[in-house]
């Protein structure tokens, strides 16, 4: 109990906020390479030439599969980004599965400018996150299987497992540079 007050402390001292917003992209999309021999357009990351897409540049295989959450947080992240999708840089869009041991814990981590959507599929989650300043309020809610939830982009979230029981929950979120979400 102790640690969980503390981190709900930790969390009213780092809440604070920079407005913006961010243009859409101009073109279709931007499969990334790190080679920019054949490349057309840059953004971030160098673009493959548009003609040479192919289906698995917008592929990821293995969602499926549960995280080892044998570490000291009790959870595990399996991202679905720029880096394991090439096709979705500079669509401002990624996916994660989290896989939670009993009582693991997902860091405290903020979410520049990125809302998210949490769907738990399996077990239940303690989640919530705290409003921006100056109010800084902390806007929690215990979910079951097949619940979703959002943290609006600015907030402080932190998903925590509630009960002694594994869950896994799926986050969807939408942000300028899908390849810094490593934590939905
Ligand atoms: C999970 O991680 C732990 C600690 O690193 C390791 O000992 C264990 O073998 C891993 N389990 C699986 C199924 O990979």
């Amino acid at each position: 109990m102790g640690s969980k007050y503390l981190v709900a402390l930790t969390l009213f001292a780092l809440a604070s906020f920079v407005l913006a917003s961010d243009p859409s992209p101009l073109q279709d999309f931007c499969v990334a390479i790190d080679e920019p021999k054949d490349a057309v357009f840059v953004n971030g990351k160098f673009c493959k030439d548009p003609m040479l897409a192919k289906a698995d540049d917008f592929f990821l295989r293995g969602l499926n599969v549960p995280g080892n959450t044998s570490n000291q947080v009790g959870s595990m992240v399996t991202p679905a980004n720029v880096v394991q999708i090439p096709g979705l840089n500079t669509l401002g869009i990624s996916l994660v599965r989290i896989d939670y041991a009993p009582y693991g814990l997902n860091a405290p981590h903020t979410h520049p400018r990125a809302t998210e959507i949490l769907q738990v599929v399996k077990g239940s989650l303690y989640v919530g996150f705290v409003t921006s300043n100056p109010e800084n309020r902390l806007i929690t809610k215990v979910l079951y299987e097949g619940d979703g939830f959002v943290f609006p982009g600015w907030s402080y979230p932190l998903p925590i497992q509630y009960r002694e029981i594994s869950g896994c929950c799926f986050c969807c979120s939408k942000q300028p540079e899908p390849w810094f979400d490593y934590y939905c």
